[in-house]
């Protein structure tokens, strides 16, 4: 099974991520856990370049091509080949990502972006994907002090550094894409405590699990 976590900057998308996926192994469900960019070794380094905040500006195409590079990799080297081992794959970001962040957010045309994510993703889609939507304000916040705990505003702060109005804009894309694909893309309310949210994704979880 293939899990997708989206959701803006500071959704808690990526803790909920880790302690969905203790649960399931605790279950005796092997997991893969995963993330885009940097699921690969080379797109580790793709990573390294897309998000330094020094590398400004940076044209949306080519933060289209990066982050599309980085999928066709991951796909390939370890998505696909978990699947096929039986192993239920949670991936922190993914195809929803690249159409709300540089659709959306940096206004490259989405019908294109789309077939470029079935060419990069080979067509392999989430049968779930959890949708944290949060105020981006609230969202950028929450970001930009874990950044500064961490250190990481000096490497990976790029996006969280983009102005408010394009947060919205990525928000509002993805909360689209949830309209569009309500089979497979299950809004989260991220502005509730994290034990509700976990909750609220663990009972999807457990009833999909449970399907199989
Ligand atoms: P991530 O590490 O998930 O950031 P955070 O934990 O702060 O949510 O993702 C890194 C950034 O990459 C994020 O700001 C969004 C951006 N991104 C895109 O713009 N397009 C994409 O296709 C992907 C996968 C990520």
């Amino acid at each position: 099974m293939f899990i997708t976590f989206e959701g803006i900057e500071g959704s808690g998308k990526t803790s909920v991520l880790n302690e969905a996926g203790k649960r399931l192994e605790e279950r005796g469900v092997p997991v893969f856990m995963t993330r885009e960019p940097g699921g690969s070794r080379f797109g580790a380094q793709i990573r390294t370049v897309l998000l330094h905040p020094e590398n400004v500006p940076l044209a949306g195409e080519a933060e289209l091509f990066l982050c599309l590079a980085d999928r066709a990799q991951h796909v390939r080297e370890h998505i696909r080949p978990a699947l096929e081992r039986g192993e239920c794959v949670l991936c922190d970001r993914y195809c929803d990502s690249t159409l709300a962040y540089q659709g959306a957010g940096r206004g490259i045309d989405e019908a294109f972006i789309a077939s470029c994510n079935r060419m990069a993703s080979g067509g392999l889609l989430p049968e779930i994907t959890f949708l944290f939507d949060l105020d981006p304000a609230v969202g950028l916040a929450r970001a930009m002090r874990r950044n500064t705990q961490t250190g990481k505003e000096k490497t990976e702060g790029r996006f969280e550094a983009e102005e408010l109005a394009f947060h919205e804009r990525v928000r509002e894309g993805f909360l689209r894409l949830a309209r569009t694909s309500p089979e497979r893309i299950v809004v989260v309310d991220a502005s509730q405590d994290a034990a509700r949210v976990i909750e609220n994704v663990w009972s999807v979880l457990e009833r999909a699990c449970g399907r199989r």
